[in-house]
């Protein structure tokens, strides 16, 4: 993880990326070869980058960005003392936003999403995991749904979309009832409208959490998910040991995100099954938690990948922002923060083979970074705004930062 490969000018030129009509990477090489191979060609556009850096598009791989309502007022509890479960508990936390959720239009929804998502892109994002999960019922979490599918179809930015009927459970239901709900209704309903094709839905996910969902309520909602076709990628591990990566492992998940409290056992089982450790260092900053042990999963060969986790609780929509908290605080290097917030996020989506990386083939997402060297995007603590100067989406400069 902590090798990258670095293609450098020389004093007589620099490096070229050429892109296809299909949006795809042709060729990477020195400018002189470039100019030879491609002498009879017409560019139908060229990117300057002179004396600039040029990176992968960046990849966020744990979000939940449709959402009513904010939660600053939780925030101030927070630094009051109060912990995610008390307020949880209470009925604030991810309840607060469902009451708003269900209430808000999907046209409401879209608008604060588009907002979002746009901000993203321009702190580099190139592909975010989207998550429903404020819903909690067919209705709410289908709206969810539909209004990541709008988004998918009309941004630049693009998504890999998340059940996540379970959440959280409920108000007035039990676990078993919730449980119930999503194995019996929502997943039968999703699956319907997948068939329909008015959406399309690509993993599943579960708050496999003490006082939320436990180890065998999570089993029956992936094996009810597997069974439609969606990719396991969940909440586990997080503020109490559950085993949720012995039981991701098991069940062939792509990807755990939190890990706080992970097992020595857990972290050898995700090894051996390679799954992705979506590692959330917003969530332990602001929650105050322990950092999860990224080094010890990094040395025993887990594939660790990052997220913002952005959501009501953890407000932050930037990737540069969070690899800096993850080297500071989860004690990574620069190099290993990038390879996580993009070859390895696209495999925790099943896509690295056409994502994350500046490869012949795959598809021309990148950053041109306006500084002498690509470790200014970490080491410039919520410098991105000023530093990334292009972000570019197949081949095209979506966000052109203002001089
Ligand atoms: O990843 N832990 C559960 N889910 C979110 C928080 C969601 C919320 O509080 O609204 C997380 O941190
Ligand atoms: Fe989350």
């Amino acid at each position: 993880m902590g090798k990258l490969a670095i293609l450098e000018g020389g004093q007589d030129g620099g490096v070229s990326v050429v892109v296809n009509n299909a949006g795809k990477i042709e060729c990477i090489d020195l400018d002189d070869r470039i100019d030879q191979n491609y002498q009879n060609c017409t560019f139908v556009e060229e990117i300057d980058a002179s004396g600039m850096c040029v990176l992968p598009g960046l990849i966020d791989g744990h979000t939940h960005p449709v959402w009513a309502g904010d939660r600053v007022h939780e925030f101030a509890m927070k630094l009051a003392g109060a912990t995610y479960m008390d307020i949880h508990k209470a009925g604030g936390g991810i309840g607060f936003t469902v009451e708003h959720v269900r209430k808000a239009s999907e046209d409401e929804l879209y608008t604060s999403l588009r907002k979002r998502l746009q901000r993203m892109l321009r702190s580099g994002t190139t592909l975010v995991e989207a998550k429903s999960g404020y819903g909690l019922d067919v209705d709410s979490e289908m709206k969810m749904l539909r209004v990541i599918e709008k988004a998918k179809k009309e941004l630049a930015i693009e998504i890999s979309s998340t059940f996540c009927g379970a959440h959280s459970v409920p108000k007035g239901s039990t676990t078993e009832e919730a449980t119930n709900n999503v194995v019996n209704c929502q997943i039968p309903k999703l699956q319907e409208l997948m068939e329909r094709k008015e959406i399309t839905v690509d993993n599943i996910d579960v708050f496999c959490e003490k006082g939320v969902f436990g180890l065998d309520d999570t089993r029956k909602i992936f094996e009810a998910g597997k069974a439609v076709g969606l990719a396991i990628n969940f909440h586990g591990d997080e503020l109490h040991p559950m085993k949720a990566a012995e039981l991701g492992a098991e069940l062939g998940a792509r990807a755990i995100s939190h890990l706080e409290e992970v097992s020595e056992e857990g972290i050898q089982a995700m090894s051996a099954a390679s799954v992705v450790a979506v590692l959330l260092p917003t969530t332990a900053y602001i929650l105050r938690l322990k950092c999860p042990p990224a080094r010890k999963m990094i040395d025993s060969g887990v594939p660790v990948a990052l997220g913002t986790d952005f959501n009501p609780n953890a407000f932050c929509l930037s990737m540069p922002l969070t690899m800096h908290l993850a080297c500071v605080n989860l004690r990574m290097t620069m190099e290993e923060s990038l390879a996580a917030a993009t070859i390895n996020a696209a495999a925790s989506l099943g896509r690295s083979h056409t994502h994350g990386s500046l490869e012949p083939g795959k598809v021309a997402d990148m950053l041109v970074i306006d500084a002498p060297r690509w470790e200014h995007l970490v080491y410039q603590l919520g410098g991105h705004d000023e530093i990334i100067k292009f972000v570019i989406k197949h081949g095209k400069a979506v966000h052109i930062r203002p001089q």
